[in-house]
């Protein structure tokens, strides 16, 4: 059993749709997922033994690279301790602080096991705090698979061509309002909070306009709702702050996911002490969670944490810019029209056969997503080893572990890979 179609095959068998999150499943993209056996650094190997280039990297839980040495390290260490004992241990509060000493503002966090959790969490908090219904979220972005929270999702939701979710209640989305990314609604007083990815990194990358992150924070200080940045994506990845460092606005709740976990399942929402002393065992809203503050998650993310610090971030981010525009220009001059997104160390791909402006929103993103080019192209670079996510809606994640080398790499098989896609049309 060494192919990749066998392992899929059985997967298929036991698993539904043969993967545990769809978005793995190539469905679409097209043709069968690549099984991965192993990660190193920037690579991942498959099941048939092949090498690729991956931008993937565990859509965003990877930030040093696969198996980063001191992270295994500490990762066997802590095992060696005991796995989960179900009381307090000095992982999370070491975790939490290094937390709230990069995020200003952020005074105190409660440690789940996944961004979903996280997210979840913060909008029961919100509305416990305020004694408010109403979330608003906005068109495409994706804050996790709970019920609430599912209308009008970008990434896999939008992968599929869904506006939510079967099996979700009218009930449970009655209180979710949904309005267009990159434009500052009319708040009233029934909006318990105003709940956004300060980066939408989930219909592709569009970057926040202008004035739209100081618009929320103002509107919702003006109705007396609480805002909430979902920094699944951008916590600890844009800057060593997040979102709020990178772009000077300061919400009230803060999610955050992946990079914290240093690949292993982790999440975590938090804000001022007074906000989240609404929390049980304090206050009255419960929320709980059996692998909370896991020892080997909270010893992996502390790992990953003490190993980069806000320069690291900076030259993380030069080399995306560089890295983002000579792809940029290497799609276009080999006669697709490309638009490489970027903002701080996050970038992403957005293609089409005319020239065409950056997308500001869900709509325009999902023109671009949805042209059929991106599955071309993704296919023409997996082919030449090089691995992007396989969804048009998922952004690119450059790692710490990806060098020059690897990026040369990777532009060399996007020219060829452009002109394939040219070619057969
Ligand atoms: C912005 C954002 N929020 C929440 C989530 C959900 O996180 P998880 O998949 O860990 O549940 C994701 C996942 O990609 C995300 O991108």
């Amino acid at each position: 059993m060494t192919t990749n179609a066998a392992w899929f095959d059985r997967a298929q068998h036991v698993i539904p749709g043969g993967v545990d999150s769809p978005v793995r499943s190539f469905r679409s993209v097209g043709g069968v997922p690549y099984t991965v056996i192993s990660g190193s650094g920037a690579y991942v190997t498959d099941v048939e033994g092949r090498r690729y280039l991956d931008f993937v990297q565990s859509y965003g839980a990877s930030l040093l690279g696969h198996a980063s040495p001191l992270v295994v390290e500490t990762i066997q260490k802590s095992a060696a301790l005991g796995t989960t004992f179900g009381a307090p241990t000095p992982g999370e509060v070491l975790l939490a602080e290094a937390m709230v000493q990069r995020v200003a503002g952020l005074e105190q966090v409660r440690l789940v096991s996944s961004g979903t959790e996280a997210v979840m969490s913060a909008v029961r908090l919100a509305r416990g705090a305020t004694g408010r219904s109403k979330i608003l979220k906005f068109d495409g972005c994706y804050h996790g698979h709970s019920d609430a929270l599912l209308v009008a999702g970008g990434s896999g939701v939008a992968q599929l061509g869904l506006p939510g979710s079967a099996g979700v209640t009218d009930g449970s989305v009655a209180d979710t309002l949904v309005a267009p990314y990159n434009v500052v609604p009319t708040l009233d007083d029934s909006v318990a909070a105003v709940l956004v990815e300060p980066v939408a990194a989930n219909m592709n990358l569009v970057a926040p306009v202008a004035g739209f992150l100081e618009g929320l924070r103002a509107e919702c200080d003006r109705v007396g709702a609480l805002l909430i940045f979902d920094e699944v994506i951008t916590g600890f990845r844009l800057a060593s702050g997040g979102a709020e460092e990178y772009f000077g606005v300061t919400p009230d709740l803060w999610c955050f996911g992946k990079v914290i976990g240093g690949g292993l399942p982790v999440g975590a929402f938090g804000g001022s002490r007074a906000l989240l002393s609404h929390l049980a065992p304090s206050g009255p809203v419960y929320q709980a969670g059996t692998l909370s503050g896991n020892p080997l998650a909270t010893a992996a993310g502390l790992s990953v944490l003490s190993q980069v610090n806000g320069s690291d971030y900076r030259t993380l981010a030069s080399t995306v810019a560089g890295f983002a525009a000579s792809l940029e220009d290497v799609i276009n001059a080999n006669g697709l029209s490309a638009q490489v997104p970027v903002v701080g160390t996050l970038t992403g791909l957005y293609l089409s056969h005319e020239p065409f402006a950056a997308p500001q929103n869900f709509t325009e993103a999902k023109v671009l997503c949805d042209n059929g080019l991106y599955q071309e192209f993704f296919h023409a670079m997996l082919r030449r080893g090089v691995a992007l996510a396989p969804g048009a809606y998922e952004i690119m994640f450059v790692s710490f572990a990806h060098g020059p080398a690897d990026l040369a790499g990777a532009l060399s098989a996007a020219g060829e890979a452009t002109r394939e896609v040219v070619a057969a049309r």
